[in-house]
């Protein structure tokens, strides 16, 4: 028997989707008369893990021995849960090495509650199971959200690539009904939000009936009070000609789009089992560019797919050439047990994986900073969610998913227009042009309508 917990703490790895489950989660254990805590003195304490790369097990046994460690100098003895992928994956296993008191997959949460009350009685509880998306009906509705939120309306993939454990860990494909995702964004306006990001591990393969992803982003475009949608992850051969053409004329849709392609080889393309080539990705975005040609483009890239070469290797580069991502992420590719990949004989050393993704990240960056360089002079809206590091700073969100920085007073949740004037590695310095009516006395002003006092009002940017 351990003492029922008073407190908690959610701390969550890996992927966005992770990052609204843990959310939830947490609103869960809050409505359940919980309070939150730190990690380090919460009597209960959920590791939301992630299973994707590495070795994410052996970080939640070692997370685990820490907080134990940390508890023990204090005299407590923390319930501990495992949430997530890893969870899903290990189950008993964890139970058995690290005797946890919870372990529940990411399709169960909705269940914690009652699980936790099950460890609290002496017996440790575990819930994989994978119902069909019956914890959606089951979660609190939430009264607090920020103004870039999160809704997750997807969840699994049946592409079954064959480097990916995610087909293993999150079930196959399961769309939420269009009403209940409707009513869940009208419930994160009302709750703060003035952005929303649709999460799904293959978002644009979200349907029910006719109904596609371009419709759910037109229903949503007419929720009021949201201003901003955006969606990820998404599979290219899911980018339906209605999807792209809501890039054209859905104004609400930011102009940012997550399309990952892994590799630049056709060969590689094929042992990854990714049912599209190299052509046809760049088909899509050819159409995608043409009807929103501000369009920023952001990809995941795996270097070192067990048989890549260095022929192999070339065509990625080539392809980054071509395309100009504005942003990327880029991996080594790591062995995921139970994966088709994991067994394939020619798996390549770590050096040379490291090599290439060096190579790879460099262009990466140099596109960055380019696509950056090439919006410098643009005038956009920003929605400012939260305070930079320096006094009077606040930090905003571009359409294009650029970090920018802009001195004034301004508050968390405002949609302001600036004027990008500086591009940094990683983000953005902005200025907000002063109204002309709002100059007094009228002074001179310059070629883009500013004056320079607003100019001059930009501090030094660092976050
Ligand atoms: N090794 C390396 N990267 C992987 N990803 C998925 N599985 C693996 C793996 N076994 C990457 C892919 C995917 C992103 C979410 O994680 O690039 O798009
Ligand atoms: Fe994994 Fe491929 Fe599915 Fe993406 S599409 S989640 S990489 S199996």
């Amino acid at each position: 028997m351990n003492a029922p917990p008073k407190t908690f703490h959610v701390k969550s790895f890996g992927c966005q989707m992770n990052v609204y489950d843990g959310d939830r989660m947490a609103e869960l254990m809050a409505a359940d008369g919980l309070a939150p805590a730190d990690a380090d003195v919460a009597d209960l304490v959920i590791l939301n893990t992630c299973h994707i790369r590495e070795r994410a097990t052996e970080k939640v046994y070692s997370d685990i021995g820490r907080i134990r460690k940390v508890a023990g100098k204090q005299g407590r003895v923390p319930m501990i849960a495992v949430a997530g992928c890893v969870a899903q994956a290990e189950g008993q296993e964890i139970v058995a090495r690290a005797r946890v008191d919870v372990v529940v997959g990411p399709q169960a949460y909705h269940n914690l509650p009652e699980l936790v009350a099950k460890a609290a009685g002496g017996t440790a509880a575990l819930d994989t199971d994978m119902p069909a998306l019956s914890k959606f009906a089951r979660l609190p509705a939430r009264r607090r959200v920020p103004p870039s939120a999160f809704l997750t309306v997807q969840e699994g993939c049946d592409k079954f690539c064959t480097y990916c454990v995610v087909p293993y860990t999150r079930g196959s494909e399961i769309s939420r009904p269009f009403a209940a995702i409707v009513d869940e964004a009208r419930a994160l306006v009302d709750a703060g939000a003035r952005e929303i990001t649709l999460l799904g591990q293959n978002v644009n393969a979200w349907a029910q009936g006719d109904l596609g992803l371009h419709d759910l982003i037109r229903a949503l475009d007419r929720v009021p009070g949201l201003a901003r949608i955006r969606y990820t992850t998404s599979h290219p051969n899911d980018m339906t000609q209605g999807l792209i053409d809501a890039h054209g004329d859905v104004a609400s849709l930011m102009p940012f789009l997550h399309l990952p392609i892994q590799s630049g080889s056709d060969r590689i393309l094929k042992a990854m089992n990714r049912s599209h080539g190299r052509d046809s990705y760049l088909r899509v975005l050819d159409r995608v560019r043409a009807v929103r040609p501000d369009i920023a483009l952001s990809g995941d890239f795996i270097v070192g797919f067990p048989g890549e070469t260095e022929a192999d290797f070339a065509d990625t580069l080539s392809l980054v050439d071509a395309i100009g991502y504005a942003q990327a992420f880029s991996f080594k590719y790591s062995q995921r047990p139970g994966t088709p990949a994991a067994t394939m004989t020619d798996q390549l050393p770590a050096h040379v994986m490291d090599e290439r993704l060096q190579r790879l990240q460099a262009a990466l960056n140099r596109d960055q900073q380019a696509f950056n360089r090439a919006t410098l002079g643009r005038t956009c809206t920003i929605l400012v969610e939260r305070r930079g590091k320096l006094p009077g700073q606040m930090l905003g969100k571009s359409p294009w998913l650029q970090s920018v920085h802009v001195i004034g007073d301004h508050a968390i949740g405002d949609l302001i227009a600036v004027d990008l004037i500086r591009a940094d590695p990683n983000s953005m310095a902005g200025s907000v042009p002063i109204p002309v009516a709002a100059c007094a006395p009228p002074g001179p002003l310059d070629v883009a309508g500013h004056s320079n006092e607003a100019r001059a009002s930009i501090g030094p940017f660092a976050d």
